[in-house]
């Protein structure tokens, strides 16, 4: 999709349809104003007339426009000016966006630029408008039999008023586009069913993106073979009552000036289906377990948005795949397994696999000498009890890695929410017969997984993002969010911007 940048008066502007934010009281914006004195104030007259009210997320399509260049206007209600925040601005974009791909529009051009949303600039309104309409315009309907047309849209024109800065806009739709890239791409892999999306479907996903990218992005799979070479018996564990083998996935990126950059590792739990292995979960809505690879979905979509946006950094994308499973020769409870690091530990619920599996990748992780390391993991139902669906689970290590992630988060508008990770928990991880146990007990049930992971993450700092509650949706929308993309794009990129501050320092 593309995402032209335009300055001149919209009355002028040739489009299939020109979208129209307005507020429930006061004046119109400055592009609706300039439309409305050009259309014998066709749009001041809807409103007084009570033919569209401007509630958030209301839409009303005007099907002609005299006076003006486009063939059609979308109006869009935002509500009170004083309320408008970040949500009702995005809850506007959705119901635009969802309404002109409805009515199969193949180009738009916006006046969102005009609206005041707090103290957010026209980059980020023009991300956020980038990545609801890459929203929109995605479909996952590989499966059936009959396929909806596919969406027209093409072209969004972001149309600015005098004094909006092109260059701005154009670096915000060009983040936003690439965002919405790697969100597409991580909602159709947690959208895929377990018999399709298995260890192996993912390490030719790397592959995949390996070559797209000509190069830039290397990829290594480590087999099962070379997992027991390297002692990742603890992942290994995991995989073995599956039929489907274990796979490690490690893809690096190197952006940086300086090759020797210490990168920064993202590492994704990658549980093509969590049945829950012998400690078998219920069978109520076990279908959604084939989302339990949805941190290493948002892996792969953070890949693909850093390829779309080339910054200058070193990175490094792991995967820990396998699929927990059943069967004779599964990790029974009890089993006492030996990790890469060293530490054994007491399988006391082989439920509790997704710190298993992510141990193991984060000790590999120690060889990249990383400025930072952050795990993305569907881990625990805990997550969702303590937060909801609204935000992600972080705890840390590091309480400046800890700042830095909530930051991302807020600016992506895909925020996450700090847990502590005091030493008082640990205890509940002790076993009498290993040096810990993989289970902690009901009390603070996410905060004690975090505590597992950080064991094996003492040689850096290292944050753990639990997106159980984030990572899809259930009920009628059931479906992959794409989360926690954006907060891991933009804090990479933030990342960057952080090394060109220090190096214009110097
Ligand atoms: N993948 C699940 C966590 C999960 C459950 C995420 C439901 C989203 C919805 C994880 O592997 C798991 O089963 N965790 C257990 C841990 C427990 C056995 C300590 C849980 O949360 O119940
Ligand atoms: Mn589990
Ligand atoms: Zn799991």
């Amino acid at each position: 999709m593309e995402f032209p940048v335009r300055t001149d008066n919209p009355a002028k502007v040739e489009t299939a349809c020109l979208i129209v934010p307005v507020f429930q009281q006061g004046e119109l914006l400055p592009a609706a104003a300039k439309l409305d004195d050009a259309s014998e104030r066709l749009i001041g007259r809807l409103i007084e007339r009570g033919d569209f009210e401007a509630k958030p997320g209301n839409v009303q399509l005007v099907p002609f426009a005299p006076g003006l260049s486009a063939d059609r206007l979308l109006l869009v209600g935002l509500g009170k000016r004083e309320k408008c925040q970040e949500r009702t601005f995005i809850k506007a974009l959705d119901a635009a966006f969802t309404a002109i791909v409805n009515f199969k529009l193949p180009d738009v051009a916006t006046a969102f630029a005009d609206v005041p949303v707090g103290e957010r600039d026209l980059a980020w309104k023009c991300r956020m408008m980038a990545e609801a309409a890459q929203r929109a315009v995605y479909r996952f309907d590989t499966f059936k039999s009959e396929k909806a047309p596919l969406p027209q849209l093409e072209s969004v024109t972001l149309l600015l008023s005098g004094g909006d800065s092109s260059e701005q806009a154009r670096q915000g739709a060009r983040i936003g586009s690439a965002v919405g890239d790697g969100v597409a791409l991580a909602r159709t892999l947690g959208n895929l069913p377990g018999n399709i999306c298995t260890p192996t479907y993912l390490a030719e996903q790397a592959e995949q993106l390996g070559r797209e990218s000509g190069g830039v992005l290397s990829v290594e799979i480590l087999d099962e073979a070379a997992l027991e070479a390297l002692g990742a018996h603890s992942l290994l564990a995991v995989g073995r009552g599956s039929e489907e083998p274990t796979r490690l996935i490690v893809m690096r990126y190197q952006g940086a000036d300086n090759a020797a950059e210490a990168p920064h590792v993202l590492v994704g739990k990658g549980i093509t289906f969590d049945t829950g292995g012998i400690s078998l979960k219920p069978g109520e809505a076990m279908d959604e377990m084939k989302f339990d690879m949805c941190g290493a979905a948002s892996v792969f979509g953070t890949a693909k948005a850093v390829l779309g946006i080339r910054p200058q950094l070193n990175l490094v994308f792991i995967v820990a795949a396998a699929e927990n499973m059943p069967d004779g020769r599964a990790t029974k409870p009890g089993d006492i397994i030996k990790t890469l690091k060293g530490l054994t530990v007491e399988v006391l619920n082989t439920d509790a696999e997704g710190r298993l599996v992510l141990c193991d990748a984060l000790t590999y992780a120690e060889r990249f000498e990383p400025a930072s390391v952050v795990d993305i993991a569907t881990l625990t139902g805990a997550a969702i009890i303590a937060l909801g669906h609204h935000a992600t689970g972080l705890l840390a290590n590091d309480d400046d890695l800890a700042l830095d992630l909530l930051e991302a988060g807020e600016a992506a508008w895909d925020r996450a929410w700090h847990l502590p990770l005091w030493d008082e928990y640990q205890e509940q991880l002790d076993s009498n017969f290993a040096d810990l146990g993989n289970i902690g007990g009901r009390p603070a049930g996410t905060i004690t997984a975090a505590c597992f992971l950080s064991r094996f993450a003492d040689k850096f700092p290292w944050a753990h993002l639990d997106i159980a509650g984030t990572a899809w949706h259930s009920g009628k929308q059931k479906g992959a969010s794409g989360r926690p993309v954006g907060l891991l794009t933009q804090y990479l990129l933030d990342r960057e911007e952080e090394v060109r501050q220090i190096e214009n320092e110097s």
